[in-house]
């Protein structure tokens, strides 16, 4: 079935703790939005706010580096719990390094890329990457729209991963919602990250995220005979 990853992006950090209970028994992932400022105009959260989420779930920790120099950061990001990390081939001029000290830390390595970053960036690197991340907005912000364009790309990221020697998870980012979910797992993505689809909607979190999985059925009323 494919893995749902609510991103913390969008919950109330006044309660983060509260936010994790009400998703941890339906979500398979946690997913970290670490915004610099500089490889994006947002700033957001560091590796102290991961290690505090950490005492609150045993769920894997998918750390999404939206920063310049990721590799000043890894090992901060690694002792503070993450178990992806996930680099943006945008910032990485180095990224067979870059891989391989995310795999010497004992972590699984993530590769993103943006929606105007073609997907050959993943070609050289296969067996090296655990995930590869296509986003469908440009990072930096919760609740935009979903770039509908990405659809081929992420077929193609599906074609391209077929050919790994191992399993690769196809990850998408961006303007997940109840509407483009259907889309995008049809594409071949097997983790699909939400955040105000999860965080800022009436549904109750496994609502939301049944819905996002196209498992929700609603309960139906037959009148009894
Ligand atoms: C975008 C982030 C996303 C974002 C998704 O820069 O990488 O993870 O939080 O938010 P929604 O699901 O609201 O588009
Ligand atoms: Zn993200």
């Amino acid at each position: 079935m494919i893995k749902i990853a609510p991103s913390l992006l969008s919950a109330d950090f006044s309660k983060l703790e509260w936010e994790i209970n009400r998703i941890k028994d339906h979500a398979d992932l946690i997913h970290f939005d670490i915004m610099d400022g500089h490889f994006v105009p947002n700033i957001t959260m560091g590796p102290m706010i991961v290690k505090s989420v950490r005492k609150s779930t045993k769920l894997p920790f998918d750390v999404h580096l939206m920063i310049t120099e990721p590799d000043r950061y890894l090992k901060e990001f690694a002792n503070a719990g993450a178990d992806i990390l996930t680099v943006h081939a945008e910032t990485c001029p180095t990224l067979y390094r870059t891989l391989h000290s995310i795999k010497s830390l004992g972590k699984k390595a993530g590769l993103a890329i943006n929606p105007a970053t073609p997907l050959s960036h993943a070609e050289n690197v296969l067996d090296l990457i655990d995930l590869l991340l296509v986003m469908t907005v440009d990072p930096g912000f919760g609740s935009q729209p979903f770039i509908e364009e990405m659809l081929p790309k992420i077929r193609k990221a599906k074609q391209l991963l077929d050919t790994a020697k191992h399993p690769i998870e196809l990850e998408v980012d961006g303007g997940i919602h109840p509407n483009t979910a259907p889309l995008v797992r049809e594409a071949g993505a097997t983790i699909l990250v939400a955040g105000s689809a999860v965080f800022s909607t009436d549904d109750p979190p496994e609502v939301a995220i049944q819905k996002l999985r196209g498992t929700h059925h609603r309960s139906s009323t037959l009148p009894k005979s």
